[in-house]
């Protein structure tokens, strides 16, 4: 990494491009050991896969965009990087879901033995990581260990409402705020505690952050039924399959809960059914609201902009624009 970032304020693609890789070969220099293969082949394979790299993209803007050194965001970047990759190596076994970054699952490949302690050893990774910073170490690794926990609370939020059709919206909100929000909302504000910003600062940036990430969450709820595979690079499906609660299924039970319980209850291959719940769902305007709930969430992170200083908030704006344009 060099120094050319902090003069650019715009967010090109090409910029994103350059970040993200940049921050894949980070990912892949990590000086793993060889032996045991048992837990290392599965960790270098984690980061060999093609994951957005959304989070330290983002916390690196933030944070150079305030004044924040390069070495310093690139530790922490990489930090959230692992940390979201060690959830999303459980949450694979959790969901059994087979595939991940363009690739199988390490419990599809290896088992769940093998899944379960390479998720581990990338956590402790992260946590090596995030123990590198120089300014202000003991906030940023307060924070970076508060924000874990309230992911593992989102997950178990997630977990325990499987099947559960009593659900609420707002019980939906919380879960996905925590399980999705948190973390994303957990780079904007490294990148304020990192540039040394003001406590009211680093609670705007926080703000925004989490309200990007619950939007980030709801529309991946979507695209599970609008997008394919391929595309996405993961295994779709399993919210259905698995009684998972998100938020078609919860303003679909709204609309109209006998009909969508029938059309549930008939087990079908799953292209199909997720066919015929994709008809439903647009016939009855259940698509249309998702979105709308997207843009309340974006609008309310949009709305704390104003408290956090030039040029960061238009970076991050523009960054907003990115993730809502999204197609995987
Ligand atoms: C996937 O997040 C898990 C969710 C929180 C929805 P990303 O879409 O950011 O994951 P990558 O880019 O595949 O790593
Ligand atoms: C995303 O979980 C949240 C975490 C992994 C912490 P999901 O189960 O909803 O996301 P995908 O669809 O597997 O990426
Ligand atoms: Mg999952
Ligand atoms: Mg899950």
């Amino acid at each position: 990494m060099n120094y050319e970032h902090q003069l650019n304020t715009d967010l090109t693609p090409q910029y994103i491009t350059k970040l993200r890789d940049e921050f894949n070969d980070a990912l892949r220099v990590l000086s793993l050991p060889k032996h045991p293969t048992y837990l290392y082949e599965p960790i270098s394979y984690v980061f060999s896969g093609e994951g957005k790299r959304l989070r330290p993209i983002l916390l690196y803007i933030t944070g150079d965009s305030l004044g924040a050194t390069e070495k310093d965001l690139k530790y922490a970047g990489i930090a959230v990087e692992l940390l979201h990759n060690f959830t999303l190596v459980h949450d694979d076994i959790m969901d059994q879901d087979d595939l991940r970054h363009g690739q199988h699952t390490i419990h599809k490949k290896w088992d769940e033995s093998t899944a379960i302690l390479a998720g581990d050893g990338i956590y402790v990774m992260s946590l090596s990581m995030i123990a590198k910073v120089q300014n202000h170490p003991l906030e940023v690794i307060g924070t970076f260990n508060d924000a874990a926990l309230i992911v593992c609370e989102g997950q178990a939020y997630d977990k325990q409402y499987e099947y559960d059709t009593n659900i609420t919206l707002d019980e939906y909100l919380i879960m996905v705020e925590k399980k999705t929000g948190w973390l994303i909302g957990l780079c904007t504000e490294l990148g304020g505690i990192l540039g040394n910003q003001q406590l009211e600062t680093i609670q705007s940036l926080k703000k925004f952050g989490t309200k990007l990430g619950t939007a980030f969450q709801i529309q991946d709820d979507m695209l599970e039924i609008t997008a394919n595979e391929k595309n996405m690079g993961k295994s779709l499906g399993s919210d259905l399959t698995r009684g998972k609660q998100t938020i078609l299924s919860i303003l679909a039970r709204e609309k109209n809960q006998k009909d969508w319980q029938n059309l549930n209850s008939n087990i079908l291959e799953i292209d199909r059914s997720i066919k015929i719940q994709k008809e439903f769902l647009e016939a009855n305007g259940i698509l249309k609201k998702a979105d709308q709930m997207i843009q309340s969430y974006i609008d309310q992170a949009i709305d704390t902009l104003k408290y956090i200083p030039d040029p960061c908030n238009s970076r991050l704006l523009q960054f907003t624009k990115l993730i809502l344009n999204r197609d995987h």
